[in-house]
Order: structure tokens, then sequence, then C-alpha cells
């Protein structure tokens, strides 16, 4: 039987999490046929890790896309400044991609992709890793079902824990530029679960955010490792290499290079730390989303207020209790993953990637369109934090012609 014929575009950690998850589940059906990294360190380990002596590996994505011809699949994962450049010429070659969320960093370079998209005749899966999730199925089934009505007032809350948040000011995640700032980076996925939960367009909103607790202090950095406080700080790389296990299930560490110790508070960055959205949605339903970075540890809340009854889940602790009036004790749904990262989420992805390949009728459940909804709601909120203003959503009626 033939193999599958995969490349990847960037080797960092997110593609390398997606080739321990292909290698885990169809390590006889795919075959690692090229790799791009303009960095040799990232090729040299992505080969070392997967034992991939022979692979073609590029610098430049152009050269792979042009000699290599007889790839099935494609997996497109740099910053997300550089998504537009090479997902454009990505999709003229009409083969499935899964390209990594969000879709890109600026609302124009969306709508660019998304007018290559509408040509092409690729099927993009979106790395909307949430959706594929048991505990936001087994939600957006409740809802699906009419268990608690219609959607009166839903509050989300992403706290982002030590690790996971020291990644926004030790790489390219610190800078605006680089991320499309942090809501789109971080709560692209809340967005796309929030639009799928109330399943009607989000109609007007207005935001608020700071980012005055990672700023200089004196007294520490500029590493951890030569840093007066490295015994005590939180964010102390030295502290947290006696103290944490880095274990492949666990996708908060995934990140974490413990060489890369710089001062969280004194190295330049850029990026929002907290922020919060008020959503008015169609039908009046109310959306209140919040994100934190620097909390105690990384958690996503989520607590809906329906005409006939009340959702509150904890991912992290995956459970999710449904109340209805009168009745003393909530249901709990307590919900099982797979060990992947994501709460089980990225193998799952994985799955229905490869289930694209093979069935030419496959619909992905993260689409472009969703990725792109997505994208253009966190624009629309920072928009609205930074002039001040509530703000019409009017990217709606643009995007209605883009195929499916
Ligand atoms: N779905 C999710 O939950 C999820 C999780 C993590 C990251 N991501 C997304 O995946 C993308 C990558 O994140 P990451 O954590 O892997 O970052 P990373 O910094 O670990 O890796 C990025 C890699 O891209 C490489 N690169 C830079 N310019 C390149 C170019 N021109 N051509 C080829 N490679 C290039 C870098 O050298 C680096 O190896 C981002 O868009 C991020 O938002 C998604």
């Amino acid at each position: 039987m033939k193999k599958i014929n995969l490349g990847f575009i960037a080797a960092g950690a997110r593609n390398r999490v997606h080739a321990r998850n292909l290698l885990r589940q169809f390590g006889d059906k795919v075959n690692f046929s090229a790799v791009c990294d303009i960095n040799e360190k990232a090729i040299l380990e992505f080969k070392e890790e997967f034992g991939l002596e022979n692979i073609p590996v590029y610098t430049d994505y152009r050269e792979l896309l042009k000699e290599q011809k007889d790839i099935d699949g494609l997996f497109i994962a740099p910053p997300n400044h550089l998504h537009e450049e090479i997902a454009v010429p990505a999709l003229q070659h009409g083969i499935p991609i899964l390209l990594e969320k969000p879709l890109a960093h600026t609302t124009e370079s969306c709508m660019n992709i998304a007018r290559a998209y509408d040509r092409s005749s690729s099927r993009v899966t979106m790395g909307l890793v949430l959706r594929y999730t048991p505990f936001y199925r087994t939600i957006f089934n409740i809802l699906k079902d009419g268990k608690i009505g219609r959607i009166k007032v839903l509050n989300a809350n992403e706290v982002v824990g030590p690790v996971l948040s020291s990644v926004f000011f030790r790489t390219w995640r610190g800078k605006e530029e680089y991320t499309g700032g942090l809501l789109l980076e971080k709560c692209c996925h809340d967005l796309d679960l929030i639009n799928e939960m109330l399943g009607v367009n989000p109609h007007r909103v207005a935001a608020f955010a700071s980012g005055n607790n990672f700023i200089p202090r004196q007294g520490c950095g500029p590493r951890c490792r030569e840093c007066a406080v490295k015994k005590t700080c939180t964010f102390s790389t030295v502290l947290w290499e006696k103290n944490i296990e880095c274990g492949e299930d666990n996708n908060e560490y995934e990140y974490v290079d413990f060489k890369n110790d710089m001062c969280v508070y004194n190295d330049k960055h850029n990026i929002m730390d907290r922020q919060s959205q008020l959503i008015e949605y169609e039908g009046g339903s109310l959306v209140y989303f919040n994100v934190t970075l620097g909390g105690t540890d990384t958690r996503r809340t989520v607590d809906i207020t329906g005409t006939e009854g009340r959702i509150v889940g904890d991912f992290k602790e995956n459970r999710i209790f449904l109340y209805r009036a009168f009745k003393e004790n909530p249901e709990e749904m307590k919900i099982e993953h797979e060990k992947s990262g994501h709460g089980g989420g990225d193998s799952v992805l994985i799955r229905s990637f490869i289930d694209g390949i093979e069935n030419p009728n496959y619909v992905p459940e993260a689409s472009f369109k969703d990725g792109l909804k997505s994208a253009l709601l966190a624009f629309i909120c920072d928009q609205a934090r930074d002039e001040g203003k509530i703000l019409p959503v009017s990217f709606l009626e643009g995007i209605d012609s883009i195929r499916d």
C-alpha cells in the first residue's frame, strides 16, 4: 500500500507535536517526505527525534513546494506573521493542509489567505485543536440537544500558568508584530469555541486590556541562571528544572527551552498580559471572556446560563456540570480523554487530518472559515480596546461568499 507522504514547513514545537502524534497513530502508514525550517538546529532536532537521516531538508519553503510534487498533506506551523507568506503559495498546490492557528497576524493577511483559499482546491484543516477535545464536544452536544435552552450569558476565562506564560516573554510570542496580539495568539481557540457554542454571529464588542505586570523590575534579570531571585521567582527556570516533570502529554511543557531563561520582566516585549471582552451576539446573548498571563496554573473555565439550565465546566479538571432549576444536585459529566496534549485534542486532530487525506468528501471539523472568523473577531476586539469604543462586528458580510 502506498504510504501517505507528508511535508512539514517549520520544525518547531508545534510541528513536532504533530509529528509525534502521526508516528504514534499512523507509524506504518505515513512517510515524512520533506521538512523545511530556516533554523538548522530545529531541522537537526526534528531529524534526530524522528529518525529521519535521509529526509530532504529545505531552508526555503518555496524550494520545498517546487520540488516535492508527491506530497499528499502539508503541515504549516511557522510563527504567525509568516502564515500568509507561506500559506498563499502552498494553497496553489491543491493538497490538504493543516494550517496552524491563528489564520494570520493581521486582517489584511487573513483576507489575502482567504482569497487564495477561495481560488484553490485545497482542503484546509485549521489547528483549532480544542474543537477536537471530548470536553468541548460534550458541551457542543449538550447545547445542540437543547438541554439548557437558548444561551443568555456565557462567561469564559483562560488563565495561563507560569510556564506557558513565560513563552510569551521569551520567544517571538512577546511581540505583537509577530503574533498579532495576545487575544489572537492565545485565544483564537476560545473565540472559535464561543462562536460555535453560540451558533449565531457576533454583533458588537467592547474590550479592555493591560500589560503592566511584565514590565522592567529592578533587582532581577537579565537571565534566570545569574539572577538574584532565581530561587524564589515564579518564572525562574532554575526553580522549574528541579520542580517540574516535562511529560510528553503535558502540552504546557512542550514549548519550554530551559536554555532560554531571559527575564520575563526585563526582556523586551510589547504584548498585553490580560484582556477582557464583552461580546454581544445576534439575538441578545452576552459573552464575557477574559485571558490572563502569569496565573498560578493553566486553566480554562466556562459558565453558560441558558433559558432552561446552566453548564459549568473546567477544562483542566475535565469536568462538566449540568444544572437545572429546582434540582439540588447538578448532573456531572466526567470526561475521559486520550493521552495527548490539549485535553486529548492533539491526537484526534491528527486522525481527522489523515482521514481527510484519504476521503475526498471529508469536511474538517475546524474549517477554514472557523479560523477566519475567530481571527477577525480577535482583531475587532483589539480595535475596540485600542479605540475605547463599542464596535460593530462588520466583517461577516465579506466572508460569506468564501467557499466552505
Ligand atoms: N493549535 C495549537 O494549540 C498551537 C499550539 C502551539 C503553537 N501553535 C501555532 O503554531 C505555530 C508555531 O508555533 P510553535 O510553538 O511551533 O513555535 P516555535 O517557535 O517552536 O517554532 C516555529 C518554527 O518556525 C521556524 N521558522 C521561522 N521562519 C520560518 C520560515 N520562513 N520557514 C520555515 N520555518 C520557519 C522557526 O525556526 C521555528 O523552528 C504558531 O502559529 C502558533 O500559534 C498552535
